[in-house]
């Protein structure tokens, strides 16, 4: 008799073929589909022993048809119209109690949108973050779930089985409703991009300001892996930075071109960000950054009409290394921060109970952004429930007092010697004005009601004032002269929304 199988998987690119044979090794008999056929024939022939327990569908038919009902399907198409198509031609063959789970990165709005639509239709629906490349894919990633419970309870053990491991404990985890676990992992990607970007600055500053070669900051990588920067992109930047052309034995790196894509996560997590009124700096400037990398050919023209302007490449390269280190965990922390801001945010917005010490938990192995560091944030966010943000967590405030001059040197010498270190910069801006009890808003403040008579807060007296502006009153409408209290002070905390 035909072998039936828990679950089925459709679309079996680079990441679907891969989750597919990790959940074959697993043990759990599953049906594949692919659109195009050919695809389809080469992921069998390199399934090999674990072909066993994979049944190949020629259809969508034939593929819910080898499922064992109620069905759970993963679909792992590109993001975005794919996913609404896939959706279309699979929810006609389907019956009441089937179960889709979008592993894809979908935008979280989506999820919420196809878990409605679905639900409707008596079908449930899973937004599954999945991190960690093809390598997590095949062997553990990170697995961020959104949806009901009694959906994610429907697959948790299969999850949990696939899932990258930390000390035996699963990297996976349902972290809310419906576009929870799509919104997680756009954070981990915005974060991701921040910290990619933090060690590439630090690159930039050993390659132009202190003039060492690639094997040289390979050297450097590899050590910081052994202190607290451990972490997969740290080993991963040292590895690709040794890498030699096979040809001409020149460094990989020396021979890529500097223009970077992005498929949009990491734009969405900035713009969630901006949405929410929650500083994001350091990511934003990675993502910004990773825009201007893609302006090569205006690059050019720019450093052609500039020429150096007094750019320097006189970096001391002994001190500078040594500051870098401690320098580049500050910048670190403060990305982390800023995107669990973001994650607590959304949080209260969207009412998910969203789990940091959890979340940090499940992105200590598997995902891309796996580090020593997360297993730090999620023993501080454990330990001080009510924290409103990382860097007041006591943990935190020590790291970042040893770190933080060391921030501040690397940056002062990447202005000086005329070097971009927009994230890093971005990082250290942000932390200071985050620890000034009085900053300059009031000016702001001042400022606004000068031109737009929009109120402002006094430090002595509650209510809403308006200044006495001098001869500029003149210019202001009636309304604005009103001096005093006309309607409530607005909260201390968080975005100011009128
Ligand atoms: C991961 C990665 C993965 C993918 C990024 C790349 O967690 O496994 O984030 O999802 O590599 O989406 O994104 P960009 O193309 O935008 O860099």
């Amino acid at each position: 008799m035909a072998i039936e199988a828990d679950i089925g998987l459709i679309g079996l690119g680079v990441m679907g073929a891969n989750l597919a044979l990790n959940i074959a090794e697993n043990g759990y008999p599953i049906a594949v589909f692919n659109r195009t056929a050919e695809k389809l024939r080469v992921f069998a022939d390199s399934a090999g022993p674990l072909g066993e327990r994979i049944i190949r569908a020629g259809t969508l038919a034939e593929l819910v048809a080898a499922i064992r009902p109620p069905r759970a399907i993963i679909l792992m198409v590109q993001a975005g119209e794919a996913v609404d198509q896939q959706l279309e031609q699979l929810q006609p063959l389907l019956a009441p109690g089937d179960l889709i789970i979008d592993a894809g990165n979908a935008n979280f709005r989506d999820t919420i949108r196809r878990a409605r639509a679905l639900d409707e239709a008596g079908l449930s629906f899973l937004g599954l973050g999945v991190s960690g490349g093809e390598e997590g894919a095949r062997y553990g990633p990170s697995l961020m779930a959104g949806g009901t419970e009694a959906s994610y309870a429907r697959v948790e053990g299969i999850l949990d089985a696939i899932a990258a491991k930390y000390n035996g404990e699963a990297c996976c985890a349902r972290l809310g409703p419906d576009g929870a676990g799509h919104f997680v992992k756009t954070i981990h990607n915005g974060i991701e991009y921040a910290d990619m970007q933090m060690i590439a600055e630090i690159y930039g500053l050993m390659r132009d300001g202190a003039g060492m070669s690639a094997g040289e900051i390979a050297t450097q990588f590899r050590r910081w892996n052994d202190g607290p920067l451990r972490s997969y992109l740290i080993e991963i930047t040292a590895k690709v930075l040794e890498t030699r052309d096979p040809g001409s034995e020149t460094p990989v790196t020396d021979l890529i071109l500097d223009r970077a894509g992005q498929k949009g996560t990491g734009r969405w997590s900035v713009i969630e960000a901006q949405v929410m009124g929650v500083p994001a700096t350091a990511i934003e400037a990675a993502v910004a950054a990773r825009s201007l990398s893609a302006l090569k050919t205006e690059r050019e023209f720019a450093a052609a009409a500039y020429g150096s302007l007094g750019s320097s490449s006189a970096l001391e390269r002994a001190s500078f290394v040594a500051t870098a280190e401690m320098a580049l965990l500050a910048g670190k922390v403060t990305a982390y921060a800023q995107g669990f801001a973001v994650i607590a945010a959304a949080s209260a917005q969207f009412g998910w109970n969203l789990p940091l010490p959890a979340i940090a938990r499940i992105w200590r192995a598997g995902c891309i952004i796996r580090s020593d560091l997360l297993d730090t944030i999620a023993s501080a966010f454990e330990a001080e429930k009510e924290a409103p943000n990382l860097l007041v967590v006591p943990a935190f405030v020590r790291i970042m007092q040893k770190a933080v001059p060391q921030l501040r040197a690397v940056v002062s010498d990447a202005v000086g010697s005329g070097l971009p270190v927009p994230s890093l910069a971005a990082a250290l801006s942000h932390f200071e004005a985050y620890r000034q009890s009085r900053g300059t808003a009031n000016l702001i403040q001042a400022q606004r009601d000068f031109f737009g008579a929009h109120g402002f807060d006094r430090t002595d007296t509650a209510g809403v004032h308006h200044g006495p502006w001098g001869l500029a009153v003149s210019s202001v409408s009636p309304a604005a002269m009103l001096d005093g209290p006309t309607r409530s002070s607005p909260a201390n905390s968080g975005p100011v929304e009128e």
